[in-house]
C-alpha cells in the first residue's frame, strides 16, 4: 500500500514537472527562461540564455541542469534529464541540438534487447568557451573539453579533449586548436557599455 502511494505520488510530481516544462517554453525572453529553470531547482549562473527548448524526462525537476555564466542554448535543443547536464561558461550550443543522457531500448516495457543494451544514464559534461554546431547529437557520458569546436550536424560519442575541432558522425578531432588568451578585459569593458 504505502509503495503504490509512493508510485502514485512519483507519477503525480513527474505530471507536475511536465506541465511546468510546458509553461517554461512560453517564457517569452531567454534571459526570463533562464532565470525561471534557477528558481525550479536548476543551476544556472549569469547571463545565461536559454531559448525555447525542450527538456525532456524531468523525473526529477530541473535539478540535472547546471550552466555556468555567459552561455545559450538555441532553440529548438533537446536535452534529458535523466542524468546530468554540466555546460561550462561563454559555451554556445546552437540550435537544434540533442544532449541524451541515458540509452534505454525499453527497459520499463520489457524489451528484451535490455540483455544486449542495459539501461544507462551518464552525465554529459561540456567546458567552456564550446561552440557546439547546429544538429549536433551528443550521447551519454560524453565530456568536451574547454575550447572545443564541434562541426554541425556531428554525432559525439566519445570524450573529446581541450582545444580541438572535431566533426562527422561518429565526430573525430580534425584539428587542434590554437591555445586562445581568454578577452577578458575587452569582454567585459563591451559588457558593462551595452548594458547601461
Ligand atoms: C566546423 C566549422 C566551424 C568549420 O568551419 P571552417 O573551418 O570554415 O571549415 P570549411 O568550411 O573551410 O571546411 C573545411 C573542411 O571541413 C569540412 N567540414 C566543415 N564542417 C563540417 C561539418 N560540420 N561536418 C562535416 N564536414 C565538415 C568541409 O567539408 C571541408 O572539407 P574539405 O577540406 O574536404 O573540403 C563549420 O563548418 C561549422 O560546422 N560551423 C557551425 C555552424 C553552425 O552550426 N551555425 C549555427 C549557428 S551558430
Amino acid at each position: 500500500m504505502v509503495e503504490r502511494i509512493k508510485v502514485n505520488f512519483r507519477k503525480v510530481q513527474h505530471g507536475l514537472w511536465l506541465i511546468i516544462e510546458k509553461l517554461l517554453r512560453w517564457c517569452v525572453h531567454p534571459w526570463l527562461r533562464a532565470r525561471a529553470l534557477n528558481v525550479l531547482g536548476a543551476r544556472i549562473a549569469a547571463h545565461v540564455r536559454i531559448d525555447e527548448i525542450m527538456l525532456v524526462n524531468p523525473v526529477l525537476g530541473f535539478k540535472n541542469l547546471s550552466i555556468d555564466h555567459d552561455s545559450y542554448i538555441g532553440t529548438g535543443t533537446i536535452i534529458d534529464l535523466i542524468g546530468k547536464v554540466e555546460i561550462g561558461s561563454h559555451t554556445s550550443i546552437s540550435p537544434g541540438c540533442m544532449l541524451m543522457t541515458h540509452s534505454d531500448p525499453g527497459s520499463q516495457f520489457g524489451s528484451g534487447l535490455c540483455s544486449v543494451f542495459p539501461r544507462r544514464v551518464s552525465t554529459i559534461s561540456i567546458g567552456s568557451h564550446v561552440w557546439v554546431g547546429a544538429g549536433t547529437i551528443i550521447l551519454a557520458g560524453v565530456t568536451i573539453g574547454d575550447y572545443v569546436v564541434i562541426g554541425a550536424g556531428s554525432l559525439v560519442n566519445r570524450s573529446l579533449p581541450d582545444h580541438v575541432l572535431a566533426y562527422g558522425q561518429p565526430a573525430r578531432v580534425v584539428k587542434r586548436l590554437p591555445e586562445l588568451a581568454v578577452p577578458t578585459d575587452k569582454y567585459c569593458e563591451k559588457k558593462a557599455d551595452s548594458e547601461l
